[in-house]
């Protein structure tokens, strides 16, 4: 695995543990943090993020997130970096409404995950992210689009949406559209026939009119073709969807499949390896902002068949993802050495902001084929 070299090289340089005493901080660094300094000294502000790479710099968006509660305060942040070592601050690259309590991401709305793609036909950068309504927790599970003629912004807000409204899955056999779901054998939830219903369709019925819930989201940008994919955390969390973007990545175009329906995966993050021609998307399970154990799926096209295999997680940590959950994976660039780096967030939920960040390598394993993500050792 030559390639493998130099992204180690890399990532042995990242600044997981701070920069040094001339650093800035809001507070002092707890000793094990993974939280990251910008280049002003400051807390690295971007969770739930994802990378875009444009013209030779990559733009980092991530969620803002006040020191205390949940809502979005601010926006989405970005940070440029050429080295993915050195990370400047760009400012808040979607704010949120300051003077309109109507507005759908008013100041208290819950912006999170956002993702940015370049479009080379509008030529324009468009940013899709999951989206709460203020006040209303997280039951809206709504998929919010903006663009900008710049990769660092600012951009601006087109709407927010259900996902695919009035649109069946693709992979939804056609027996399900008009199954009857008894009421007394659905509403407890959790019970056999309850799953059963699920697996079935039950939340896909009940949402059709109004569009699928969209909460944990990341977008895909085919390298074979540049066409674009939403996925997202569907049916109250229990079921994956991907989505098809329309050519402008503005709206859906009605194309959609299920993914391990009632298999209760979220954060997913995916890649594409040419060498074996295969999709490979990793997620987590649902328990809030606590770890869990990774889940790993491959198929050989976007849209399937889908195969679910054993977490790439090794080593110790490994059953807990280490202590993150995933958020998004960077491919490199074929002269750099290529390969990719799995992203994830440390959740710290008494003071969001102060999140940290774990980016590791994937290493594939070249008899299995498979990817397989191991901590390195802290550097003494
Ligand atoms: C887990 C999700 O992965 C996060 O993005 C966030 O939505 C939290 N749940 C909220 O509890």
């Amino acid at each position: 695995m030559p390639h493998l070299l130099p992204l180690l090289l890399l990532l042995l340089c990242l600044p997981v543990y701070g920069q040094g005493p001339a650093a800035r901080h809001e507070r002092p660094l707890p000793p094990d943090t993974t939280a990251w300094l910008d280049t002003e000294g400051r807390y690295i502000n971007a969770h739930g993020g994802g990378i875009l790479l444009h013209k030779g710099t990559y733009y980092w968006f991530g969620e803002h997130r006040p020191e205390r509660g949940f809502a979005t305060t601010e926006g989405i942040n970005c940070y440029s970096s050429r080295d993915l070592k050195n990370w400047k601050h760009r400012g808040i690259a979607l704010s949120v409404c300051t003077t309109d309590t109507l507005s759908e991401i008013s100041r208290g709305c819950i912006m999170e995950r956002p993702k940015v793609l370049y479009n080379e036909e509008t030529r324009q950068f468009v940013m899709w992210f999951h989206l709460e309504l203020r006040g209303r927790g997280y039951e809206a599970a709504r998929a919010g689009v903006a663009v900008a003629d710049r990769p660092e912004g600012p951009y601006h807000f087109v709407r927010s949406t259900r996902v695919n409204p009035g649109q069946w899955p693709l992979n939804m056999p056609a027996e399900n559209r008009t199954r009857q779901f008894p009421a007394e054998e659905v509403k407890e939830w959790w019970t056999p026939q309850w799953r059963q219903a699920v697996e079935q369709g039950l939340f896909v019925q009940r949402d059709l009119q109004d569009g699928q819930m969209s909460r944990d989201m990341t977008l895909f940008q085919d390298p074979a073709d540049g066409r674009a994919y939403h996925i997202y955390s569907s049916e109250e969390n229990l079921t994956l969807h991907i989505a098809e973007l329309s050519d402008n990545y503005l709206s859906h175009t009605g194309r959609y499949i299920r993914l391990f329906p009632g298999g209760h995966n979220e954060a997913p993050a995916i890649f594409h390896d040419p060498a074996t021609s295969t999709y490979w998307l990793i997620a987590s399970g649902c328990t809030g902002w606590e770890p869990n154990e990774a889940r790993l799926f491959s198929a050989p096209s976007i849209w399937g068949p889908w195969q679910q295999h054993p977490s790439p997680m090794r080593g110790p940590g490994a059953k807990r993802t280490f202590g993150g959950q995933s958020t998004f994976i960077l491919p490199l660039p074929a002269k750099q050495g290529g390969g990719w780096i799995f992203m994830a967030d440390v959740w710290h939920p008494r003071s969001l902001m102060y999140s940290g960040h774990l980016w590791i390598p994937i290493r594939m394993n070249p008899e299995t084929g498979m990817p397989e993500i191991e901590r390195q050792k802290k550097k003494k």
